[in-house]
């Protein structure tokens, strides 16, 4: 993707609203850092993993984030964790922490492989054996995290949820014009307005579900289904409406990024036939039947580290953002306040500088006894410091016990006729999906 010639202005502004992971020149995948101006704001990118590690961890009350993003997320996330800032993101962040340990993430293992082993049963009779595998990702992650989230008691006309959550998706990855220049709130955003019945809907739906549950936790609590709802429910800490906001930021940025992850792994084994042979070598030993999740989880090494390297090439999250408060000083990089300073995954995780032939897909570097050697910062899929993914492990989980699930009984083919092309919305997205011919193995 890098460009070689200068994009000027007008090719600038282009490229950076319609694909932005296209703006980066060669020069971005080999310095340590870099300088520019965009539209008068200092900006500042880093790829250094000690520089990142001053930022992000050991400065990250003097990095924000951005703006920017706050216009275009608040709206529909209003105070869940991911748009809250300062007193609210500090108390939110400790109320939710007791809900992501890994003894609760472990114990959603069996209802996500359950979910996948439907799924995989769904694909086996597709009628032409043919599908767009990234469409097909993002109705499994969805499918799991309803179950995780609600034990599948989440009720509305299936069709009406299903469009409007799409639409809820669609605007959040939107950036209106109105929000880039900061125009006062009163100026209606007319995909904002477009989209409010649909929001409207799935909040109510959501809101449904929750008294629902409230109501059976008071009256026969060990019927509760010990999910991420009666989890959420239990925390301390936060009010109902906060509750709410939450559930919307956990569907918000936690289903769209694993399925992103898993179409891109399931397209790089499919260009690898060796790597996958291994992979499906370890899962069929592993899985002759369908055992409970804990034996095996822990020993798909393959599995995993075709899921991490699949996430370096691809990060679903390509841009971590944040705004400098106050001037600073890191190694010979000078911060003016008020700079932007940006640690782009994807420009890190494909650095010449960090990483042997960056583009080849070589899952063995993830692999036990190599994975040691990678720098904490210098593989970011989930962030670092204060900020980062409270979904980590359960995404993680997800991943693997889905690819297992998937792999044990079928077998991916891409069928495009060009090499899927990347796409910066929000995630990183293969432009037109992931045709590919699903097959029983
Ligand atoms: C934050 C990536 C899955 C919930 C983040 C951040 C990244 C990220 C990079 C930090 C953003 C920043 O520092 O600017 C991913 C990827 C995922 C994933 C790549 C899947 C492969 C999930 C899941 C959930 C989730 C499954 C919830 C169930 C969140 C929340 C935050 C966050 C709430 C905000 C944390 C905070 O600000 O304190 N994620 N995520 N994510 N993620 Fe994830």
């Amino acid at each position: 993707i890098p460009h070689t010639k200068p994009l000027g202005f007008a090719g600038f502004v282009w490229t950076a609203s319609r694909n932005p992971i296209e703006i980066w020149g060669s020069r971005a995948f080999k310095e340590p850092w870099l300088r520019a101006n965009w539209l008068s704001v200092p900006t500042i990118i880093v790829n250094d993993p000690k520089a990142i590690r001053a930022l992000l961890v050991d400065n990250a009350r003097n990095y924000a984030m951005q703006p920017l993003r706050q216009r275009v997320l608040r709206p529909m996330l209003r105070d869940g964790l991911l748009t809250a800032e300062g007193e609210l993101w500090k108390r939110t962040r400790k109320s939710l922490a007791p809900v992501f340990t890994p003894r609760n993430i472990h114990a959603l293992a069996p209802a996500m492989a359950e979910r996948s082993r439907l799924f995989a049963e769904g694909l086996e009779s597709l009628p032409d054996g043919r599908a767009d595998i990234a469409f097909q990702m993002t109705l499994l992650t969805y499918d799991i995290l309803q179950a995780t989230l609600f034990s599948n008691d989440i009720t509305g006309e299936p069709k009406e949820f299903a469009e409007a959550m799409e639409l809820f998706l669609k605007r959040m990855g939107r950036v209106d014009p109105l929000d880039i220049l900061d125009a006062p709130a009163f100026l209606p955003r007319i995909g904002r307005l477009l989209g409010q019945r649909s929001t409207n809907y799935f909040r109510g739906v959501i809101a449904g579900t929750m008294e629902r549950r409230r109501r059976l936790m008071e009256t026969d609590p060990q019927a509760a289904p010990n999910d991420f709802l009666t989890m959420l429910l239990k925390a301390e800490g936060l009010s109902a409406s906060e509750i709410e906001d939450n559930i919307i930021t956990f569907i918000g940025a936690g289903h769209e990024t694993t399925a992103r992850a898993l179409g891109w792994t399931l397209y790089l084994l499919s260009q690898a036939p060796e790597e996958r042979e291994k992979v499906e070598a370890e899962i069929d030993a592993l899985l002759p039947g369908l055992p409970d999740p804990a034996t095996w989880l822990d020993s798909l090494h393959h599995t995993r580290a075709a899921f991490e390297e699949a996430m370096r090439l691809y990060p679903p999250a390509p841009s971590l953002n944040r705004t400098a408060l106050e001037a600073d000083r890191v190694g010979d990089m000078d911060i003016p306040a008020g700079a932007s300073v940006l640690v782009m995954p994807w420009l890190v995780h494909r650095h010449e500088l960090l990483w042997e032939n960056p583009l080849d897909f070589v899952p063995s570097r993830f692999l036990p006894g190599n994975r040691e050697s990678i720098d904490r910062f210098q593989y970011l899929p989930f962030g670092v410091g204060p900020r980062v993914c409270i979904g980590s492990s359960f995404a993680m989980q997800e991943g693997v016990i889905a690819l297992a699930l998937l792999m044990r009984r079928l077998r991916f083919d891409y069928v495009g006729e060009k090499p899927p092309y990347p796409v910066q919305k929000i995630t990183v997205q293969p432009r037109g999906g992931l045709p590919m011919r699903v097959s029983r193995r």
